[in-house]
Order: C-alpha cells, then sequence, then structure tokens
C-alpha cells in the first residue's frame, strides 16, 4: 500500500476514500505543521494531500524523491511551487469545479454585506445601541442597476457575474485572456482594468495568485476607482496591496472593503483592517460549506489516488508530467 500524507483533518468523504486505498499519516492539528513537522509527516510518503498553508518547494520535493503527487485541497495552488514539482515529476493536482458557485455565493455575499452595512448594523445591535428607526442609520449603497467590475473573468468570476445580472447590474469584466462568446451570455462588457475600475460600484477580484497579479491593485488602481466604491476580494489577499488599501479605506478613496482573504493571512487582531469600520474581514471561509467542503475533499483524494494508480487525475494543474 502506498503512504500518504495529508497535512489537516479534511471531511471524511475524502478521508474515508484514502484509507481504503493507502496507509494514511494524518496531522490532527487544528494548526497547519511548521516546516520541520511537515517535513518529518511527508518523509517516504509517495503523495501528500495539502492544504493552501503548507509551502511546498523545490527542496521540499528535493527531500522526498519518491513523492509523486502533491494534490491540493483548493482551487488555487500558489503555495505549491509547479515548475519546481514538474521538474521532478511530480503531479499537482487542484479542486477547481467543486467550489465555483460556493465560492461565488460568498463573494457575494460580502458585496452585499459591505453595501448594506450588515456586520455593523448587527454590531450596532449587539452594543445596545439600537434605540429607534432613523432616516439617517447606517444608510449604505445600492446593488441593484449598479455597475460590477468583475477582475478575473474565469469560472468563479462567471458566476459573480451572474449573480449581479440577477440584481440588474451592469457588469463589466477584466481578464487578460477574453471569452467574448460567455461575456455575450452573461451580458457583460470586457474592459481594460484602468476603465473597469474607474467605472464600477463593486469591484471583485477573482484572480489566481501569480507574478503578475500580486499587488494588482495597488495605490494607482485604487486611486481611479469611485470614492462610493466597494471593492472585494475573495481571491488571494497579495493581490491587493494592504498598506495601500489601508491608507485607501482610511481617508475615503474608496467607500469600504470586504475581504475574504488577506495579506498577511491570518491577519493579527491588532491589525488596522480588523479595526477600521469600513473594512470588513472574515477568515478565508468562502469555500466553507458542508457539501463543498465535502466535494473538494472528495476530489482532492481522487486527483490523489489517480496519480498513485497511474491514471489520469480528475484535475491537474502540470499534466506535461503524466506518462500518457
Ligand atoms: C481555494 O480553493 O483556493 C480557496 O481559497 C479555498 O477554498
Amino acid at each position: 500500500m502506498p503512504t500518504i500524507a495529508v497535512t489537516r483533518v479534511i471531511p471524511e468523504a475524502g478521508l474515508a476514500l484514502l484509507r481504503d486505498a493507502a496507509e494514511v499519516r494524518l496531522w490532527e492539528d487544528d494548526l497547519p505543521p511548521d516546516a520541520a513537522a511537515l517535513a518529518d509527516l511527508l518523509r517516504g510518503c509517495d503523495g501528500a494531500l495539502t492544504l493552501l498553508t503548507d509551502a511546498i518547494d523545490g527542496d521540499v520535493l528535493d527531500r522526498e524523491p519518491q513523492l509523486r503527487v502533491v494534490s491540493n485541497f483548493a482551487v488555487g495552488y500558489d503555495n505549491v511551487d509547479v515548475p519546481a514539482a514538474t521538474a521532478r515529476g511530480v503531479a499537482v493536482c487542484n479542486t477547481p469545479d467543486a467550489l465555483t458557485e460556493t465560492t461565488a455565493d460568498f463573494a457575494f455575499a460580502l458585496l452585499m454585506a459591505a453595501a448594506r452595512r450588515v456586520v455593523e448594523g448587527a454590531d450596532y445591535v449587539r452594543a445596545g445601541k439600537w434605540q429607534t428607526w432613523g432616516p439617517l442609520l447606517l444608510r449604505g449603497h445600492d446593488l441593484h442597476h449598479a455597475t460590477l467590475g468583475v477582475v478575473g473573468f474565469g469560472r468563479i468570476g462567471r458566476e459573480v457575474a451572474k449573480r449581479g445580472r440577477g440584481f440588474d447590474m451592469r457588469v463589466l469584466a477584466y481578464d487578460t485572456h477574453q471569452d467574448e462568446a460567455a461575456a455575450r451570455e452573461l451580458g457583460a462588457e470586457y474592459r481594460s482594468l484602468d476603465d473597469l475600475l474607474g467605472a464600477a460600484d463593486f469591484v471583485t477580484l477573482h484572480v489566481a495568485l501569480t507574478d503578475e497579479t500580486r499587488h494588482l491593485i495597488g495605490g494607482r488602481e485604487l486611486g481611479l476607482m469611485k470614492p462610493t466604491a466597494i471593492l472585494v476580494n475573495a481571491a488571494r489577499g497579495p493581490v491587493t496591496d494592504t498598506d495601500a488599501l489601508v491608507a485607501a479605506l482610511r481617508d475615503g478613496t474608496i467607500a469600504g472593503a470586504a475581504l475574504d482573504v488577506t495579506d498577511p493571512e491570518p491577519l493579527p487582531a491588532d491589525h488596522p483592517l480588523v479595526s477600521l469600520p469600513n473594512a470588513l474581514v472574515v477568515p478565508h471561509i468562502a469555500s466553507a460549506t458542508y457539501a463543498t467542503r465535502d466535494k473538494m475533499a472528495e476530489t482532492a483524494a481522487r486527483n490523489l489516488l489517480a496519480v498513485l494508480r497511474g491514471e489520469r487525475p480528475p484535475f491537474i494543474v502540470n499534466p506535461e508530467v503524466l506518462n500518457d
């Protein structure tokens, strides 16, 4: 039987599949293994089921030359050095389809919560401040008929666009690769990033983190946005320049931000983004539904087992390592 490392407790839907086919070495702590503990866990393993909190680079892979697959429990795989894995013939897999709609739902939930000040309202009631109905109390921004700017028009971005159309929003899209037919079908119009930022009432980020997208939204870009605009990030924290965002929220360059992801992650409790009234931060939970986390676990397990069996996995990032 092969030996597989699983770097955190994942839903049983995935663990059961792995246990049927392999000896499973499970990291049971709530917190991720540090580099030394990860090295211990991976020692002698044929496959690793990893999370976005595990850094898998060339050094890690060099220590375990028998490792054949790194199956990430996420659509994003910026925690894995894919060229290093490819150079060593290690397959890298991810879980894209499982979480598309769930993540889009949550990005939209963030957008609505920030626009209509849902969390501020709940905090107000909890703090015992609710004394009367007030014409000026906690006014927010309309979503309906507003302009939604979707940055990254892939699977998740398109699902967010679909939700925006359901609210009669005008949808603008930015991507380096343009699929005109998909945009037409969703009633979206492609724009340059600068044009989108200048026109949108809501800007929602759905790009993968790469060298090209790191700090895609910095001080200059925030400066192009409307002072009434809200930024949503359910992609990766470093796509936004955190210091520039804090400054833009403080000085009113933009109206608000709703963040599922931050840089750094986790965000320290004394970080300015935690206390700014116009920032809404949640702990990277966009894909966290029971059904979706089950699907992610199952997909990650199936990917991993397929590689070990010499079969083509359902989702592979570097198919060039397969000998099929
Ligand atoms: C991912 O899959 O990349 C998310 O960030 C976690 O679901």
